[in-house]
């Protein structure tokens, strides 16, 4: 199996929720090595360019507004950026955090035990994980730079 690179966001409801310690414990129990970390607050720029394949979602704005923290209150629209590396982390990250739909994530899964669909419909599901090879070397490079990635 290829050592891959994988990016992880810690999204706003994982940090108003106070997941994030639960949540780092989840992904160091792949044995993947954490290799970059940093709180960003999220532009809009940055959010659409993150999510620009879903744009013409009709999920889109909302989706937006949830990265940026608008539904959390978030000072700075902040999020936690990982990175970890390692054997195949790629698809070990996207098994640990579970289905994008937190009501189909199965149990166990970060998603399946943390997130949750608001009345308005809204998917909170804690995390970000890159989900194939192309992705995470695109989603690396817009949230990092080289040199804060310490592999
Ligand atoms: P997507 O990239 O399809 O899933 P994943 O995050 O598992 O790679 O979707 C990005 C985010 O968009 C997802 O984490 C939550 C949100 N979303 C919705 O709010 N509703 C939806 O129906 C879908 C498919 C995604």
């Amino acid at each position: 199996m290829a050592i891959e690179q994988t990016l992880i966001l810690i999204k706003p409801d994982g940090l108003f929720r106070r997941l994030t310690g639960l949540t780092i414990d989840r992904l160091d129990s792949t044995g993947l090595e954490m290799v970059g970390a940093k709180m960003v607050s999220v532009s809009e720029d940055l959010a659409r360019e993150h999510y620009k394949s879903l744009s013409d979602k009709p999920f889109f704005p909302n989706l937006i507004r949830y990265i940026r923290g608008e539904f959390h209150g978030l000072k700075d629209s902040r999020i936690l950026a990982l990175v970890y590396r390692g054997e195949g982390a790629i698809a070990k990250v996207r098994l640990i955090a579970g289905a994008t739909n937190p009501e189909q994530a199965a149990p166990g899964t970060i998603r399946g035990s943390f997130g949750r669909i608001t009345t308005a419909q809204q998917f909170e599901n804690v995390i970000h994980a890159s989900s194939d090879p192309v992705d995470a070397k695109r989603e690396v490079e817009l949230w990092f730079k080289p040199q804060e990635i310490l592999a």
